[in-house]
């Protein structure tokens, strides 16, 4: 059984981190931590009502997993099928409606401060399956949708108007679509049938429907993909003057139908993010992180703030994790077609009771808290506020991990006014940096986990 160790074998390993910037800066994508390999079944399973009763519930994030799309894309690893069954589609929102209202009564008295919905793809719902999504986020869980930023992630051969209008109507003021490219022949490359012309329609619909916020993803390292066809589609993107644009490298993980991989891809999506970073610099965009990039004019939300270093996240759905400061959860995880079919219809086939309770994931101590929010608050423009880092733990981050001091040495960060903040370079070997902030244990899960 192959491993992520197979594939990656120097990451994992305790490097030192001048030895790992010898490496490709494109070893594996880090966004969050533990990473979901490094959950494992938890025995006895743990009552969710026991666990949230511990947690401050006055700002959670609200995310429903969608995991259906129209094709599967050669580079995708996400938890996602296939399907054109509407009714087993149909009896996955009603296994979603039975976990929420589980969910729900564990939970008690919470106040949401975030919600979207993702995938998959989940406009690839049939309209009334979008309205039950909705309804189960604002009638069952109690989300109030008009009041809180809400987001949701599109493909352009799923969207049409009456779902843009359903979902402007609920309150989702943010729209995400998976562009990739503008250039026929490149998605075609990675198993993606849409049209530009179909996309630029989409994201005209996407605009006539009024959504404040637009998203739009791209990606750089396809294949026959150059830095002047790359350029070529983010300008064709910025003609939508879009709130936010996050520039992808492709990653070309196990089990997901590709295998390019040699020392001249990592220069070329080098020069791509180096050269599409200065342009959306250029044009006016501020650099959030080494992906997401926001128009400095797009609006803020006001009312309740959710901050993704230290607050909850309720996920319903297969394939949804769900944080509290102790459990992080969510269920068994697989990329292969029949795998991800056979996880689903075991969702499908729960019963109501074992909703209530977490049974797969990854239990947090206090220095795991603490590598978690240092991994979040440096990956983004914010940086590492010690300030902020004492209120949370009590203690000094430099004295909790001597080795950030590292970050300055090599010239990935600077200290600034008591906060460290990554340089340029060290923007560019996010990934790099995030994956050694691992602890040895997650590490050690990581390797050991068996891709299925
Ligand atoms: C859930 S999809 C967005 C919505 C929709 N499913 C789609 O693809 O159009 C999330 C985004 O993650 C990015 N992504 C997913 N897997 C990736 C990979 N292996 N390498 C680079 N980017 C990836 C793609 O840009 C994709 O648009
Ligand atoms: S990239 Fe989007 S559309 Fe493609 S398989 Fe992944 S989730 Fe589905």
């Amino acid at each position: 059984m192959t491993t992520h160790l197979d594939k990656n074998p120097n990451l994992y390993h305790r490097l030192e981190l001048r030895n790992l910037l010898q490496e490709s800066p494109y070893q594996a994508y880090v966004y969050s931590y533990p990473h979901k390999t490094a959950y494992r079944p938890i025995e006895p399973p743990i009552s969710l009502s026991e666990l949230w009763s511990k947690q401050d519930k006055n700002a959670l994030f609200l995310y429903i997993h969608i995991p259906f799309c129209e094709m599967r894309c050669g580079f995708c690893n996400l938890f996602t099928t296939v399907t054109h069954n509407e009714d087993f589609v149909s009896q996955y929102i009603k296994a979603v409606k039975r976990q929420a209202q589980r969910v729900k009564a564990a939970l008690g008295e919470t106040s949401f401060a975030r919600f979207a919905i993702g995938g998959g793809t989940p406009t690839q719902l049939p309209i009334g399956g979008l309205e039950a999504i909705l309804d189960i986020a604002s009638e069952t869980m109690g989300a109030d949708l008009p009041c809180i930023p809400g987001s949701v992630e599109m493909s352009p051969e799923t969207v049409d108007k009456d779902k843009l209008n359903l979902l402007r109507s609920r309150g989702i003021d943010r729209a995400s679509i998976g562009v990739q490219s503008f250039i026929d022949a490149e998605v075609l490359a990675i198993h993606r049938r849409q049209k530009s012309q179909q996309v630029e329609d989409a994201i005209a619909l996407m605009r006539k429907a009024g959504f404040p916020t637009i998203n739009i993803d791209l990606m750089y390292g396809l294949p026959g993909q150059t830095v002047d066809t790359f350029l070529y589609s983010i300008r064709q993107a910025l003609q939508f003057q879009p709130e936010e644009i996050y520039l992808y490298p492709l990653y070309v993980r196990p089990l997901t139908g590709m295998g390019i991989s040699n020392r001249e891809w990592d220069d070329i999506r080098l020069a791509c993010y180096r050269e599409g970073r200065d342009f959306l610099l250029a044009e006016g965009y501020t650099q959030v992180s080494m992906r997401m990039f926001r128009a400095k004019q797009s609006t803020t939300f006001e009312g309740p703030v959710y901050c993704c270093q230290a607050d909850g996240m309720v996920g319903l759905g297969c394939g949804a994790r769900s944080y509290t400061d102790s459990l992080h959860y969510s269920n068994d995880y697989a990329v292969d077609a029949k795998e991800v079919r056979e996880i689903l219809q075991v969702f499908i086939n729960k019963s109501d009771e074992s909703f209530a309770y977490a049974n797969y994931g990854f239990l947090l101590d206090e220095e795991e808290r603490q590598r978690r929010y240092i991994l979040l608050s440096l990956l983004s423009d914010e940086g590492l506020s010690f300030a902020a880092y004492r209120q949370q733990f009590g203690t000094d981050a430099i004295a909790d991990f001597p080795e950030l001091s590292q970050l300055i040495s090599l010239k990935l960060a600077n200290l600034d006014n008591a906060t460290l903040r990554l340089t340029d370079f060290g923007v560019e070997r996010s990934d790099t940096i995030g994956a050694w902030l691992f602890s040895d244990k997650v590490q050690q899960l990581m390797q050991t986990y068996e891709l299925k």
